[in-house]
């Protein structure tokens, strides 16, 4: 038997093995219907059962307040953006506040460039993008405030979010959604690619608050115009069936391990047993401030890059998987995402252990 395989890459990522186990049981005939649910309209009874029963359960266990639509989109975290500033300025002459926050951040700050003014509020490129900016202060004549919940690469993370007042806060939720409670309401719109904490690649889940679409610009393309997609519930072109239907099926699976209580109580846990071990050692070393460590993505560095090349080769060749920093900033990264258990983590650091007395 191949050796197990623990995996902790950032994303695409982990998926519960129950879902995996019930999607491939249902893969050849679905519902009963003798065929895939690739294989059907998505006009068609079924899948509108899929969708629906998806957005009920994110509506549900997210606690999303009926002022709020649920859209399933394409093009990515990447494409939001884009989409946010195109939408939500009317003009070049109005203003978006941005948290600059490392890679993903710096991504959604170049592309509102395209569409308004952009004011950066506050920021951690001092400190190489190391900690979260803490009392920041929004301006009034803000059409919204954009910040990033967790920084995937970096590994630093909100623990709480900043109050902006009557300014619509926009938040790139893509790799820590679903990983604790969150109120929606203290959000304009909530966007995340699903890749991490709850499906494949190719859909993006966003919450968007319904007067910001009403009031959104007009004349744009009608793919890019949040108006088109609420006016024909995420189905106003095919969209990404297979990543909904198993979206749905993560959702079965969050509200089975008992809601987001239970499932932020576990990544606390997890993150714990990580940085615990890595703050006990001289040998590994965290690169990120306290208080603003990610519990989705945990960084660290060891004494030189060989030796990193080293750990990284020796974990993949013992089962651990991804633990390679993001090429732009190196070190390693596990990536500790809902579907990853305890279990895992305390596997990792028996392995970190082990790695330790024999190089140290
Ligand atoms: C925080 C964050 N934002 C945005 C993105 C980009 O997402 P996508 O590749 O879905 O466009 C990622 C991808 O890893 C991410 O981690």
């Amino acid at each position: 038997m191949a050796t197990k395989k623990y995996n902790f890459y950032a994303g695409p990522a982990i998926l519960p093995y129950e879902v995996l186990k019930k999607a491939q049981d249902e893969l050849l005939d679905f519902n009963g219907i003798g065929l895939s649910v690739m294989e059907i309209s998505h006009r068609s009874k079924d899948f509108d059962a899929v969708i629906k029963g998806a957005e009920e359960k994110i509506r549900k266990i997210l606690g999303v307040p009926d002022n709020y639509y649920v859209l399933f989109l394409q093009g990515g975290a990447s494409l939001q953006f884009g989409m946010i500033p195109m939408n939500l300025l009317k003009s070049k002459d109005q203003q978006a506040d941005y948290v600059h926050t490392g890679e993903w951040a710096k991504k959604a700050i170049k592309e509102a460039k395209l569409f308004g003014k952009v004011n950066i509020v506050a920021s951690s490129e001092d400190k190489n993008f190391s900690y979260i900016p803490k009392n920041i202060k929004f301006s009034e004549n803000a059409v919204y405030v954009h910040i990033t919940s967790n920084e995937t690469i970096g590994g630093i993370q909100f623990q709480t979010y900043p109050d902006s007042g009557n300014v619509p806060l926009v938040c790139d939720m893509s790799s820590d959604i679903f990983s604790r409670k969150i109120n929606v309401s203290k959000f304009g719109l909530i966007y995340a690619g699903a890749q991490k904490n709850i499906g494949p690649s190719g859909v993006t889940l966003v919450i968007i608050r319904k007067d910001l679409v009403e009031n959104s610009a007009d004349g744009l393309t009608t793919m890019l115009s949040y108006k088109t997609h609420v006016k024909e519930p995420s189905l106003y072109n095919t969209p990404p069936c297979f990543g909904i239907y198993i979206i749905k099926l993560v959702m079965d699976w969050i509200e089975g391990l008992g809601g987001l209580s239970a499932i932020e109580a576990r990544n606390e846990e997890k993150a714990k047993i990580l940085y615990d071990f890595i703050d006990n050692s001289s040998f590994y070393k965290s690169v990120v401030e306290k208080e603003s460590r990610s519990k989705m993505n945990v960084v660290w560095r060891l004494n030189n890059e060989a030796l990193e090349e080293k750990f990284i080769k020796e974990a993949t060749a013992a089962g651990m998987i991804g633990l390679k920093g993001h090429r732009s900033v190196g070190g390693c990264r596990a990536s500790l995402y809902n579907a990853m258990d305890v279990e895992g983590v305390k596997a990792l650091v028996e392995f970190m252990k082990k790695f330790e007395m024999a190089n140290k």
